[in-house]
């Protein structure tokens, strides 16, 4: 099975982009060993085409993800920008039902355990699985800095609450990558807390691409 292969984001055009900063880290930062972090895993295309691009200099890569399905209930309660762009018909909480629907080839793929079984046979050990809602309260503690943050939760809270958890571990020099942020009222509410990612000036942006792939990088100050 190769569900972890690159053609899972065939629609998540947003790795094309980002694998050519995460090639270059190699580069910049020669004598390091590399830690970076996906927040919003799904099937596990992102973690696996990280470690592969990285090899034997990966320290750690960490998953953060739900592994059981997008959060509508959870997040719902806590996103008041989805809420009021339409609660369960907005666009953060029915994004993933396309993937959700294709069940024939992704079925409940998204869970820890498939993907777990999945790194193993690879041999991907440096790959971590966090499982849980990240929230403002996530522990991430036992990351000390990285390299590389890569965040792609849809929801607008999500997304803000995994930007304060991570800009402070992301080193001088490093790569934060956002998805669905640059391209206003794609999933609304998105667009205005990247607008105050920018201006808060903790990160300088390095290429922006709105369409099709709506992701963003930045580099860390
Ligand atoms: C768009 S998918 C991620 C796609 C993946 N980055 C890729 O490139 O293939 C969004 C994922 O975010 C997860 N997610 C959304 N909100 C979350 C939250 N608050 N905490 C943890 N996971 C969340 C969902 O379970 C889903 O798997």
């Amino acid at each position: 099975m190769k569900i972890l292969d690159i053609e899972l984001n065939e629609n998540n055009g947003a790795h094309l982009i980002t694998r050519k900063y995460q090639t270059e880290l190699l580069d910049l930062f020669p004598d390091e060993q590399l830690r970076g972090c996906e927040m919003g895993v799904a099937y596990g295309g992102g973690l696996a085409n990280m470690r592969r691009i990285w090899g034997d200099r990966t320290e750690t890569i960490w998953g953060f993800d739900t592994y059981e399905g997008h959060p509508v209930e959870e997040m719902l309660t806590r996103c008041e920008a989805s809420q009021r762009a339409g609660g369960k018909a907005s666009m953060a909480a029915v994004c993933m039902e396309h993937w959700y629907n294709l069940k024939d080839r992704y079925g409940d793929r998204y869970t820890d355990e498939h993907i777990q079984a999945e790194l193993d046979e690879l041999g991907y050990d440096t790959v971590v699985l966090v499982k849980g809602l990240v929230t403002d309260a996530t522990d991430v503690s036992f990351i000390e800095d990285l390299h590389y943050a890569f965040i792609d939760m849809d929801w607008p809270q999500a997304q803000r609450d995994g930007y304060e958890l991570l800009k402070n571990k992301i080193k001088p020099g490093g790569y934060l990558a956002l998805h669905d942020m640059c391209k206003r009222g794609h999933i609304p509410g998105c667009w205005e807390i990247y607008q105050d990612i920018l201006a808060e000036g903790v990160f300088e942006l390095v290429e922006e691409r709105p369409d099709p792939q709506i992701v963003s990088v930045l580099r860390r100050l």
